[in-house]
């Protein structure tokens, strides 16, 4: 899961790790300054992007995908700790952790998208806003991938753009938190998730 280390003195991209008993804590209000903190988070199977089925996924690795977000994260003073995981409890556990860290979350759960309310209900319980991306258009494939349990609980969904739906996914993320920030500013408020469930139809 732990990847390569940020370039030195820079605000980039470090791992986040499980092994914090702060993670028990109650989400923390948000911070309205200082450096922007995204967490990045890949689900099953996306540690083999470059060689998995490239007419789908396209051929850039991970580690490229990482690189890129970590250039341009650090070129807009923003902090990025990513992680990469198989596992569904691990990839709760690294929600969980995020709300002790991060500002937003931009999460590509892989399958689990179609399948986990456990993954739901942590996007739910951080509170923090997240983002859902997806390298193919989810809505274009099998049916079953058409479906997203996570969605509702996101506050938007980037699908079908290859690895730009990382890169817009970090615009989409840093968007809202700094409309948070600023909004903070006049009116003195806590951030909370703005992706929470808004009709019936969405919370599907
Ligand atoms: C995916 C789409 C999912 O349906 C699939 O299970 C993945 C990758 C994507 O990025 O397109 O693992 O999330």
């Amino acid at each position: 899961m732990a990847r390569a280390r940020p370039p030195k003195g820079s605000r980039g991209r470090r791992p986040l790790r499980q092994t914090s008993a702060r993670s028990t804590q109650p989400t923390r209000a948000a911070r309205t300054r200082g450096p922007i903190k995204i967490a990045v988070l890949h689900g099953p199977n996306l540690n083999l992007l470059g060689t998995r089925e490239p007419r789908i996924y396209g051929t850039t690795s991970l580690a490229d995908i990482e690189a890129e977000l970590t250039r341009r994260a650090t070129e807009r003073g923003v902090e990025l700790r990513s992680a990469q995981t198989n596992f569904e409890g691990e990839l709760v556990a690294l929600i969980q952790l995020a709300r002790n860290w991060a500002d937003a979350i931009i999460m590509n759960g892989g399958a689990y998208t179609h399948t986990s309310y456990a993954i739901r209900d942590a996007i739910e319980a951080v509170g923090l806003p997240c983002v859902e991306v997806h390298l193919s258009n989810i809505h274009a494939r099998e049916a079953f991938r058409e479906h997203s349990v996570t969605a509702a609980s996101c506050i938007g969904v980037i699908t079908g753009f290859g690895a730009n739906s990382y890169y817009l996914g970090l615009d989409a993320a840093l968007a809202h938190v700094e409309a948070t920030r600023r909004s903070h500013g006049k009116t003195g408020k806590r951030q909370q998730n703005t992706g929470r469930r808004r009709s019936k139809r969405a919370s599907g």
